[in-house]
């Protein structure tokens, strides 16, 4: 059963989310927070392939030219035009100012022409609602308090949600975040970006950890910590001869291979071990997965083997960035009324969870 609230005078409330916080630019239809009636993403990633990361000046150049031909490919595939739309939702932050700044306008230039109302959506709110897409529905199946762990490119919070758009920070990673751990190791074993999906791959082809790394960990705290794991393979890499890597050099397959699986068990580990100290210290009735990383396989299968509560996944086309999960984070926002927010600005180190 869904929330029963409705936003006032509608019967079905059709939100088009858009998304431009990092180097996808994205746009979708929702309906009452939890049906997906169009998703697009167009993807920058082969653009910033050949730079091994994100440029933000061609992020934002990219998402200037692609925003309006995804919202119009979003309103089609859809079957609507703007006006069976009844709000525009933007993430306003956190993310690169640029890339921000274009969805933004875009889209209080979307609200003026359409008359229709605005709001700015924190794109971390954003990724654990995607956990409400698809009927995945943890509050009727769970209920709160459920702990969220978004694991991305830019972020590694542990958020403590006590009920509908109450968020407490209760974990955060003190340096690296652990999609941007995944992306360096990747470049260290000569792998593409973005590096989580390549050592997934690679991980597959390794049977066990025959060359562990270690699993920093803080004492007494849920925060997370990469940057020693980063700098433990690249200690490893060095020593045996294949960082940095020249033309000569560079890893064996076998040594990509085990490296990666080494790297990826070792970041699972931390953070699954914070998440469940995070359950049992809140007595968390469930567990929501959310950002890019939590696409990860290995990570989505032992969450769940060690969890002892229902653990929330998004499929993993819904983890990494989409406009799906900035429309459903809407529908529950504009519960509290319909906003006009003509004069919102796009705020790149907008946290969330804290008083
Ligand atoms: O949430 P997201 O799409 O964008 C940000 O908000 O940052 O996350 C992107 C991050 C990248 O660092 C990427 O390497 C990582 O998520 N990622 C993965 C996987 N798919 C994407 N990390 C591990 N395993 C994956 N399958
Ligand atoms: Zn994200």
């Amino acid at each position: 059963m869904r929330r029963a609230i409705k936003v006032k005078g509608y019967e079905l409330v059709n939100v088009l989310g858009i998304e431009t916080s990092c180097d996808d630019t994205a746009a979708a239809v929702i309906t009452d927070g939890t049906i997906i009636k169009s998703n697009v993403v167009a993807s920058q990633s082969d653009m910033h392939k050949k730079y091994g990361g994100i440029i933000p000046e061609i992020a934002s150049r990219e998402h200037f030219t692609a925003l309006i031909p995804v919202v119009n490919e979003a309103l089609e595939q859809a079957s609507m035009t703007y006006k069976n739309i009844d709000a525009i939702a933007v993430t306003n932050g956190p993310g690169l100012a640029g890339s921000l700044l274009i969805g933004v306008n875009s889209a209080k230039g979307l609200s003026m022409s359409w008359e229709k109302p605005l709001i700015g959506i924190n794109h971390l709110e954003g990724h654990i609602y995607s956990a409400w897409l698809e009927d995945l529905e943890p509050d009727h199946k769970a209920g709160f308090p459920i702990v969220c762990l978004i694991a991305s490119g830019g972020h590694t919070d542990l958020v403590l949600m006590t009920d509908h758009l109450e968020y407490q920070l209760i974990g955060r990673t003190r340096d690296d975040a652990a999609g941007e751990a995944f992306d360096k190791a990747a470049r260290v074993l000569g792998l593409g970006f973005p590096g989580g999906p390549e050592i997934q791959k690679m991980s597959e082809e390794a049977k066990e950890e025959i060359l562990p790394l270690p699993r920093p960990e803080i004492k007494e705290s849920l925060d997370f910590s990469f940057s020693g794991l980063k700098t433990a393979l690249v200690r490893r890499a060095e020593s045996e001869g294949f960082y940095p890597i020249l033309e000569s050099n560079g890893p064996s397959h076998y040594q990509t291979t085990e490296y990666s699986f080494a790297f990826q068990e070792a970041v699972v580990d931390c953070l699954i071990r914070n998440t469940k100290k995070a359950v049992l210290e809140n007595n968390a009735r469930a567990v929501i997965l959310g950002g890019g990383v939590a696409a990860n396989s290995r990570l989505r299968k032992r969450m769940n083997e060690i969890m002892d509560v229902p653990v929330f996944t998004p499929r993993p086309g819904l983890c990494t960035d989409n406009g799906a999960m900035i429309g459903a984070a809407a529908f529950f926002n504009l519960q509290n009324g319909l906003p006009s927010e003509l004069d919102m600005d796009a705020v790149p180190n907008l946290r969330i969870g804290l008083t």
